[in-house]
């Protein structure tokens, strides 16, 4: 039952369904990649296990560890243990990234964190992941680059340690760098208490994770679904020479 499971689910946006019938079981422990052609649904996807507004489920279920979670309120899949990577990192003036990580962690656990507290924890994380604690004193208006955003993504997985990880890094443009902050930190995140859904056409990223599992969308379903190898197939041959 430690899982995030979705069965069958379709999924429209502004009336046009986009996602048509996608089952598949994120274990905890495990890692899985969920690849497929631009355009094929992905994002849309994640932004229904996210509980978007605009991402309608029309049919199926999400559960997480059993419990039903297809027509919770996104902060509560947040409660319940679900993360979702930001897209874009939020711009505020005047809020550190610290304060923001410390403001997200408050809403999502039962015991809330005083400033020291939680300053203990995010210094922690950050030796963890080897970054500068400058960073977490930077502002979230001050404009992040590519690899910057990443590296602050990976932070927030870190310090809120869900129990189910949804990153989709399939539009961010990752640079070597930044590639290189989401797979390292991904591989010390990874263990037996998280389950970790990535969404991604990037085969070096894919190379480097090594995800237990691959799960490969097209027009709004699964066409196929194996181990490492089938991401190592569709770097060489492209998705032209899977499921057709
Ligand atoms: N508001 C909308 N109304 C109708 N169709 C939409 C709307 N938004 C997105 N779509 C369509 O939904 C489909 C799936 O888009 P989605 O962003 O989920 O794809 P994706 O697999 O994430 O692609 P990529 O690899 O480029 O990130 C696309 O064909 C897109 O044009
Ligand atoms: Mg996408």
């Amino acid at each position: 039952m430690a899982s995030l499971k979705i069965d069958n689910l379709h999924v429209a946006r502004d009336a046009k369904e986009i996602v048509k019938g996608v089952s598949l079981e994120v274990k905890k422990g495990e890692v899985h990649a969920l690849m497929g052609p631009n355009g094929s649904g992905k994002s849309t996807f994640a932004n229904a296990l996210a509980g978007h507004p605009s991402y309608v489920a029309t049919s199926g279920t999400i559960a997480l560890d059993g419990r039903d979670l297809t027509a919770a309120a996104p902060h509560e899949r947040a409660k319940a243990g679900l993360f979702l990577s930001m897209q874009s990192t939020p711009e505020i003036p005047g809020v550190t990234l610290s304060s923001f990580l410390r403001t997200a962690f408050n809403a999502v656990k039962e015991q809330p964190l005083s400033v020291l507290e939680f300053h203990a924890l995010l210094q922690a994380r950050m030796e963890d992941l080897k970054i500068d604690p400058a960073f977490a004193r930077r502002h979230l208006n001050a404009g992040f680059s590519g690899g910057e955003k990443k590296r602050a993504e990976v932070l927030q997985l870190s310090v809120l340690d869900p129990a189910y990880a949804v990153l989709d890094e399939t539009d961010s443009g990752l640079d070597v760098d930044a590639l290189k902050i989401v797979t390292d930190g991904l591989a010390r995140l990874r263990g037996p208490n998280i389950g970790i859904l990535v969404i991604s056409h990037n085969p070096k990223l894919l190379e480097a994770l090594r995800p237990d599992r691959v799960h490969v969308m097209k027009d709004g379903k699964i066409v196929a679904e194996g181990g490492n190898e089938l991401a190592e197939r569709i770097g060489k041959e492209g998705y032209e020479a899977i499921a057709n």
